[in-house]
């Protein structure tokens, strides 16, 4: 990893370029080892609409939606069990989230061409003294980044591969989303596309 000093926006941390080429291709190799074993699927929201990205999970609990609500759940819609969260996660987590557990959910976005994802609050975990942690590879993405107010004021950054973003403290419960990305603007992933992970920490138990 390099050393890098975060950003700070709206207390959202940008670890901008924190990983290197080398360690973004690891990645890719272990995110297809898990989309392999846990296949990406097109989750619908409560309301019936399919979201645009597709998503899997590694971990003990995996996020997912369907017409029966948003939730996590400890096995793929499949039936089979999640993968574990690889080495090579677990330690941006560490590198990064400052708390001493380690996270029990690895969220796996893939945005497509013309994939988004639209303002929402990460708020299904129950615990929000844990931070979460967003990893960024593969294609540009403009990210935005409100407050806790709904419909509030927002700055937007274009993340790239390798950028990691920790939401903590007053950034937990703070509204983001993706706008848009830039399809085929990096070359980490021979066919395009962004892979976005995110780590959590769910089970309270
Ligand atoms: C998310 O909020 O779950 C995804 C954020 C991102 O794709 O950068
Ligand atoms: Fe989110």
């Amino acid at each position: 990893m390099n050393k890098v000093e975060p950003l700070r926006i709206r207390d959202f941390l940008v670890f901008q370029e924190l990983l290197t080429r080398d360690e973004q291709e690891a990645l890719v190799g272990d995110i297809r080892q898990i989309a392999q074993a846990a296949p990406l699927f097109s989750p619908v929201t409560p309301g019936g609409r399919k979201m645009s990205v597709q998503m899997t999970s590694g971990g003990a609990l995996g996020w997912v939606t369907d017409r029966s609500g948003y939730r996590y759940q400890p096995h793929h819609p499949n039936g089979a069990d999640w993968p574990a969260i690889p080495a090579s996660v677990l330690k941006i987590w560490e590198a990064v989230a400052g708390v001493a557990r380690a996270p029990d959910c690895c969220l796996v976005n893939f945005y497509g061409e013309g994939a988004k994802m639209g303002m929402h609050q990460d708020k299904d975990e129950g615990n929000f003294d844990w931070p979460v942690v967003s990893v960024s590879l593969g294609d540009e993405a403009l990210f935005r980044m409100g407050s806790v107010e709904r419909g509030g004021a927002t700055d937007s950054l274009w993340l790239k591969s390798g950028d990691v973003v920790v939401m903590g403290g007053a950034a937990r419960l703070a509204y983001h989303g993706v706008d848009k990305i830039r399809f085929g603007s990096s070359t980490l992933l021979p066919k395009g596309g962004r892979i976005n992970l995110t780590l959590r920490a769910v089970d309270q138990g």
